[in-house]
Order: C-alpha cells, then sequence, then structure tokens
C-alpha cells in the first residue's frame, strides 16, 4: 500500500465486524510497531494481544464501565452541547464510540500497550501508531483507546495478570477487526491553521485547502 494512502486514511474505525484477525496480520503488526523509535531505543514496552473470547468479554465489560464514567464526566458537557447545537461531527464520534463500548466484548482483537521508565510517556505512541498502519496496510481497522488505561488500569492488570510492583504502566488500548465501513480521509482543521511560522502566532505563507494526498481511482 501507498504510504500516503496509509498516513491519509487510518481513521478510528472502531465498528469491525467480529471476525477474527489472521495470525500472521497480528505478527506484522506488532512486528512494525517495535521497530517504531522509543526514547534512547530504550523499547521499555510490552504487547499483550486479546483474542480469547471469554478474555475479550471481560475485557469488553471493563471498557465499558470505562466508557460510562468517560460519557459521564469528561465528556458529559461537551456531547450535551453537541447534540443541542446538533454539532454533526462530535455526535458521529459519539455514535461511533458508543457502538465500540457496545461491541468491545465482540472485537477480535485488542492490543494492549504498556511501557515502563518513560518519564516522557511518549515512547509508547510511535509503536501503537506503527502497528495500527500495518493493520490499515492488510486492511485491518483500528482504534486507538485510552478509557481503559484512565478508569480501569487496575483491573485490567489483574485480568491479564500484569505484575503491579515492576513499573509497568497500561498506555493504550487497540481495538482492531475487519471493517464494517469504508476508509476515507481524515477530516481536520487545514494545517495552516494549526502552524506557525518561525514565531508562535506568525502565520505561515501557504494554505493547504484540501489534502495534499487523492487516493486513485
Ligand atoms: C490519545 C488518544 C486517545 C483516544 N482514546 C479513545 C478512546 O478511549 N475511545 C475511543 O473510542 N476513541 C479514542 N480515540 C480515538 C479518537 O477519538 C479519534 O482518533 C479521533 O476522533 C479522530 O478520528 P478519525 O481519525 O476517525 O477522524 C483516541 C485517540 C487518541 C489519539
Amino acid at each position: 500500500m501507498d504510504l500516503y494512502e496509509a498516513l491519509y486514511t487510518t481513521r478510528a474505525m472502531r465498528r469491525v465486524r467480529p471476525d477474527p484477525v489472521p495470525t500472521e496480520v497480528i505478527r506484522s503488526m506488532l512486528d512494525a510497531a517495535i521497530r517504531a523509535p522509543s526514547g534512547g531505543n530504550s523499547q521499555n514496552w510490552r504487547f499483550v494481544v486479546v483474542t480469547d473470547p471469554d478474555m475479550r468479554r471481560r475485557l469488553g465489560e471493563l471498557y465499558r464501565e470505562a466508557f460510562a464514567i468517560l460519557r459521564e464526566t469528561v465528556y458529559k458537557d461537551l456531547w450535551e452541547r453537541a447534540r443541542q447545537v446538533g454539532d454533526e461531527a462530535s455526535l458521529r464520534v459519539q455514535r461511533s464510540s458508543q457502538w465500540l463500548a457496545e461491541h468491545a466484548g465482540d472485537v477480535p482483537l485488542w492490543l494492549l500497550a504498556f511501557s515502563r521508565n518513560d518519564p516522557s510517556g511518549a515512547s509508547i505512541y510511535p509503536a501503537v501508531w506503527s502497528a495500527m498502519l500495518a493493520a490499515r496496510g492488510h486492511g485491518v481497522g483500528t482504534c486507538l483507546t485510552t478509557i481503559l488505561a484512565h478508569f480501569k488500569s487496575a483491573d485490567v492488570f489483574e485480568l491479564l495478570g500484569v505484575p503491579d510492583d515492576r513499573g509497568w504502566v497500561l498506555n493504550a488500548a487497540v481495538s482492531a477487526g475487519y471493517p464494517l465501513g469504508r476508509w476515507g480521509i481524515a477530516a481536520r482543521k487545514p494545517v495552516h491553521r494549526v502552524t506557525y511560522q518561525d514565531r508562535w502566532g506568525e502565520p505561515v505563507p501557504w494554505e493547504v485547502n484540501e489534502p495534499l494526498y487523492r487516493p486513485s481511482g
């Protein structure tokens, strides 16, 4: 697959079929992940691949509980306001997130990423994103989630048997499966509105009003 197609179309693909993700694809995702950079090349990461139906069901329950907390706290006002003003983009994310919460136990693959001794907290994300790009290359949709890490970390540690005295931190849980929907280019605020030239606040002398990559055909 073209590099730019992967970069531009790797969306939060939450709605996926329950069909298993082949081991070859899982291997490829992880093998791509560990090629990613980490601070000082420390590679202080561990990944847990969850495919066992009972483990997925239990993880799914935790995810649903975490989502309920999120909905009633962080996103309560935001999503209420989105409903009031008819902010369709936010409502789409809301519906899609809700779908994932309701089907979390049926998602065929969860990839959990842990790290330790990483004060920046940043070393794990290139690896996670590489796994997601590799999945995209195989036609597998993913969604990076952090609510399990925020709200249910201790339960996840217990469920997976992660030692809680070795400094491991749960950073992300990536859902993965064959998409129900279609791939598309992620809509974003235009780059010239979020980039400055040389000094904070100075506009760049160019604009990009349409994505510079367009899929052929
Ligand atoms: C750090 C981070 C945490 C996220 N956590 C969650 C999450 O817990 N649950 C979820 O459904 N999506 C989560 N997402 C996915 C975002 O909502 C998604 O990337 C964003 O809405 C853009 O989606 P799009 O690429 O399909 O436009 C997370 C994304 C990032 C980068």
